[in-house]
């Protein structure tokens, strides 16, 4: 994507978020305000952020696009860092069937759930996955996302989870979103292997991890850590081979089943453990210890009537916490942010603040990125949000509704009014 040079001045409220770190525990609430702030881009990389008089005044607008953002809160880009946004078909009817009490793992273990978006995943062409993908980024985009974490895990077989990889890296060339890849080929057993669960995790290890590597088609390793699907045991031998290669670790982690996941991705050193609805207080500690990011994920909890991750505990215990959408076709069909800011405030007693950088730094740091992007600091990537309303309270006092007016991306104007200005 093509580099630009803006100004964004006048806002009501430049919220930071400034650092270069994961904050952990209560100082996930300092988000570093700048009251009628400007900021200026330089071939898409931060170059001024300050009050309005003292930037201006060193800056000639002349070669710039000049956004005025009076009584606009400004941002940096959200990110969204666990999707699943590459699939085929839908579970609508299957949610149907969850709304009239049928559980989610008795759905999977009849071959639906996972294994039918796997069913419906093989048989699509890559075109049209990517055409779907395009259009799901955009959507995100709209809710003010400038990055998206993207995982396979819907093929299984080795040419199904390349092809969703590819896809990936596709919609990463020609999306304005930043896209990053994770290799999820341990998400659930497809029928050739039932039962066979370390004869899965041996063949990825020989046979998919090296061409994944070789090929280049992510960066991250995750696995399903969950009763009836991928034990500790497995989880650990995948995620080793894994890091030997060179992956960056996550996993799904004790989010049905408390198996000890937490514990696991702070003995591998993973960038960072998701779901965790029922994390144990000794996985709380190792997780903070090893500085894992504690990635929650309410939406999910919400679509399964689950209870929620307990968030303040993950504080308490001194976790840096990230909030991210598992936008996904079964357990979480949703990439509104605007839910997701709801359900962490009003259920899981996240401020408005701790949100705010559980969606922008922490969420930089869950993917590793948290020197490039996740705040408004010079030097990092210009990716901005500019809110239709004076603060960033808004984003839960309008609950549930979108207060994202304009998308900056590498310095460029990329969405107006959610309309997307370049393909
Ligand atoms: O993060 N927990 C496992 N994987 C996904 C669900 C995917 C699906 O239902 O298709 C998740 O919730
Ligand atoms: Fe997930």
């Amino acid at each position: 994507m093509t580099e630009g040079n803006i100004i964004i001045k006048n806002a009501a409220q430049l919220v930071t978020c400034s650092g270069n770190e994961a904050k952990k525990g209560l100082q996930m609430n300092e988000l570093d305000i700048v009251e009628n702030g400007t900021i200026v881009i330089e071939d898409g990389v931060i170059t001024r952020v300050g009050k309005t008089d003292e930037v201006l005044k060193t800056v000639n607008e002349e070669g710039f696009q000049v956004i005025d953002a009076r009584g606009k809160a400004v941002l940096p880009g959200f990110v969204d860092s666990h999707t699943h946004f590459v699939f085929g078909g839908n579970r609508a009817e299957e949610y149907s069937w969850r709304l009239k009490g049928v559980d989610y793992m008795e759905i999977m273990k009849k071959g639906g759930g996972i294994l039918s978006t796997v069913k419906a995943t093989r048989n699509e062409t890559e075109e049209v996955l990517y055409e779907k993908a395009y259009e799901r980024l955009t959507s995100m985009m709209s809710f003010g996302v400038t990055t998206v974490e993207g995982k396979s895990g819907y093929g299984l077989d080795t040419e199904t989870e390349l092809k969703q990889l590819r896809v990936m890296k596709k919609t990463n060339d020609h999306h304005p979103m930043d896209v990053v890849s994770t290799y999820m080929g341990a998400h659930a057993v497809p029928p050739e292997y039932e039962g066979q669960e370390d004869r899965m995790i041996e063949d990825i290890i020989q046979h998919v991890l090296p061409r994944v590597q070789q090929e280049g088609l992510a960066e991250f390793c995750d696995v399903f850590t969950e009763k009836n699907v991928f034990s500790i045991e497995q989880s650990r031998k995948l995620l080793m081979a894994a890091a030997v290669m060179g992956f960056k670790l996550k996993m799904h982690a004790d989010e049905i089943v408390p198996l000890g996941g937490a514990e696991l991705a702070a003995e591998m050193g993973a960038v960072s453990a998701d779901h965790l609805l029922q994390v144990s207080e000794k996985g709380m500690k190792a997780l903070a210890d090893e500085n894992v990011v504690a990635t929650l994920l309410p939406g999910t909890a919400f679509s399964l009537k689950a209870s929620y991750a307990p968030a303040r505990a993950l504080l308490d215990a001194g976790c840096a916490v990230a909030l991210a959408s598992d936008f996904n076709p079964g357990s979480c069909h949703t990439e509104s942010l605007p839910l997701i800011i709801a359900l962490a405030t009003l259920y899981m007693g996240l401020t408005p603040e701790e949100t705010v950088t559980a969606l922008t730094l922490n969420g930089a740091a869950a993917i590793g990125r948290e020197k490039e992007i996740g705040s408004l600091d010079v030097g990092k990537k210009g990716d901005v949000v500019i809110l239709k309303v004076p603060s960033y309270h808004f984003l839960s006092y309008h609950i549930g509704v979108n207060t994202v007016e304009q998308v900056v991306k590498n310095g460029q104007l990329v969405l107006n009014n959610r309309h997307l200005l370049m393909k």
